[in-house]
């Protein structure tokens, strides 16, 4: 239980939901006066003479200087309707306010679930499956909601409903009540304790069944074209299938458990009620023992549902507590620091990047080694390597995405972290090798991530005239707001990238980073967006890694990647001279 309210006390505010508990207690306390009150009432009922003689009755006659007995029974009958509909009243508020906070704060659950992911690194998205995280932050953190958060709220309040309403009972009449509570409760208990391991297997098979749904259904659809062409949907959709079987199955069995006692308490307790009366009736008269039979029979009414909430939600808590790993990778509190804005770092004089080693986390294997780099401000730097040699992860160093103890940027003689590396971000244009397409128009594909009311349309326009890709998009019937499609789905591969690197020049950054940022085109749209980027040469700093010579024969150095180390470093001519892996590479690519 501490350790559950550690782990939330991130994500929820305590202070709210201590205050909803004690919104949803109030309840109870009306529900007693409710039930206490029958008892005089009743006696009086069945008995005026001696019911007006009870001292409680007595001094109310006199408080309210009621003479007449039929009055007072008017008086009494309309307070105890009274104080049960303010019950209902106040159970009713109760309800309403644990409906509306607990739900907020339920789903802020899954809000600071998404801002926390959202700051992670980006080495963490290298590792996980975003199946998993999607899964934590919509499935998950509803069952953190719903299965420990509001049944834990509705147990507390219950659980001091019954103790009030047992309490008052035990003074009424201590063997009964005892024998009772001590029947129910030892009931419970031992239904409990033999169902609870059946209960947790069931939530780790639940949070795994909603993974394998998520991630089949992730899969099926982003790869629909491999998969149709494969002839594969059978498996997709018979794993999800399978899935939602074995879900189904779990759900139900959780339904039945936590509810199957309801059925034979009732009928204990109304067993119990029954054979209490027959044996009252024969040691004592009927208006002696009609009014607490009766006020048992009220607060049976009261106790056996809120008992039954107490066991379901016990239960269901239990079968929902492996939900709560979903906290386990996030961080709540990391989140406001990275969604701050920053002022921009521009680039001055040169950037560094020094790698002594690097593996990617979980590896061992070094994919650079004792690389250092130095870009100075304008220039045009060209790197080139086989597939695999390392370019890609040396950009992902240049551009702040990738870090590590043992490499070092520096821009301009200050070393760039925390903070500075999204003030660094900030002057960056970067197309890489497979370009992001968002399911929205051209024009807020090439703005990106802005609201479409704040997009600049004139810088839109001259991004994708340098990108060539205006002509395309003005020639469509909706223009720059035409949509591209989920993930670029209706426009060509030599599209997407154009409008990625129309994206990078909307920035109007001072380093502009391609990487295979032509592959997809043809030689002659290639030759001109290339003719477009040399424009830039000397005006921005610019970082190109391509396989096709072409495209860097006139940067101001090339660097040649061999395995993750440099090979070469020059102008094409010097490098060509001395280098053979260059010269092979540079003859495979004219
Ligand atoms: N996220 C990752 N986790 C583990 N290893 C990785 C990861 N990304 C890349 N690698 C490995 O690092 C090495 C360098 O990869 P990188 O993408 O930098 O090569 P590259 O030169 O850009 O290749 P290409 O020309 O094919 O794009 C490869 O051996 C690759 O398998
Ligand atoms: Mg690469």
């Amino acid at each position: 239980m501490f350790g559950f309210f550690r782990k939330i006390s991130a994500y929820v505010p305590i202070k709210t939901v201590l205050i909803v508990q004690l919104v949803i207690i109030i309840p109870s306390f009306f529900e007693l006066v409710g039930i206490g009150s029958v008892i005089p009432f009743m006696s009086l009922l069945f008995d005026p003479v001696a019911g007006a003689k009870l001292s409680f009755l007595k001094s109310f006659a006199a408080f309210f200087g009621i003479a007449n007995q039929r009055t007072l029974l008017w008086t009494l009958g309309s307070i105890v309707f009274f104080v049960m509909a303010v019950g209902n009243l106040t159970s009713f508020l109760s309800m309403r306010i644990l409906a509306f906070t607990g739900q907020k704060i339920g789903y802020s659950i899954a809000n600071k679930l998404y801002r926390s992911y959202m700051s992670r690194e980006y080495l963490f998205f290298t590792k996980v499956n975003t199946a998993d995280l999607a899964t934590d932050i919509l499935i998950e953190s509803d069952r953190i909601n719903f299965g420990i958060l509001q049944p834990l709220l509705m147990v507390n309040s219950r659980i001091v409903l019954v103790l009030v309403i047992s309490g008052f009972l035990i003074y009424v009449n201590p063997t009964v009540s005892l024998l009772a509570a001590a029947s129910v409760g030892l009931t419970y208990g031992l239904i409990f304790i033999l169902i609870k391991k059946l209960l947790k297997k069931n939530s780790s098979e639940i949070s795994a069944a909603q993974r394998t749904r998520v991630l089949n259904l992730n899969e099926g659809f982003c790869g629909f074209k491999d998969v149709k062409l494969a002839g594969r949907e059978s498996y997709y959709v018979s794993r999800f299938t399978e899935a939602c079987d074995h879900l189904a199955h779990l759900q139900a069995s959780n339904i039945v458990l936590s509810q199957f006692p309801r059925y034979f308490i009732e009928v204990f307790v109304y067993g119990f009620i029954v054979f209490v009366a027959i044996y009252w009736s024969g040691t004592m008269p009927a208006k002696v023992f009609l009014p607490v039979l009766t006020s048992f029979g009220v607060a049976a009414m009261k106790l056996i549902p809120a008992c039954q909430i107490i066991f379901g939600g016990i239960a269901t808590m239990r079968a929902s507590t492996t939900a709560l790993r979903a906290l386990d990778h996030a961080s709540a509190s990391a989140s406001d620091e990275n969604f701050a804005e920053v002022e921009p770092l521009h680039l001055k004089s040169d950037v560094r990047l020094e790698v002594k080693g690097f593996a990617y986390p979980g590896f061992t294997h070094e994919v650079l080694h004792d690389v250092v780099l130095c870009f100075p401000r304008n220039s045009t730097i060209g790197i080139v390597g086989r597939s695999g040699s390392g370019k890609s992860t040396l950009l992902d160093m240049l551009i702040g995405m990738i870090s590590s103890q043992h490499t070092r940027l520096v821009v301009d003689g200050q070393e760039v972290g925390g903070r500075r590396t999204r003030q660094w971000q900030k002057v960056i244009g970067y197309v890489p090798q497979e370009v992001f397409m968002s399911d929205k128009s051209f024009a807020e594909n090439i703005a990106f991530g802005i609201r479409a009311e704040e997009i600049d349309l004139v810088r839109v326009r001259e991004a994708a005239q340098m990108a060539k890709i205006d002509t395309f998009i003005e020639s469509l019937p909706e223009g720059y707001l035409a949509p591209v499609g989920e993930r670029g789905q209706q426009i060509s591969g030599g599209q997407r990238q154009r409008v990625g690197i129309a994206r990078a020049l909307y920035r109007d950054p001072d380093l502009l980073v391609f990487d295979e940022a032509t592959s997809a085109l043809d030689p002659v749209t290639e030759q001109e967006i290339i003719s477009e980027i040399a424009a830039l040469a000397g005006k921005k700093t610019i970082v190109i890694v391509t396989h096709r010579f072409s495209a860097v024969r006139n940067c101001d150095k090339i660097v040649l990647l061999q395995h993750g180390r440099i090979a070469a470093q020059g102008r094409y001519e010097e490098i060509l001279a001395v280098n053979s892996l260059f010269r092979e590479m540079a003859c495979e690519a004219s």
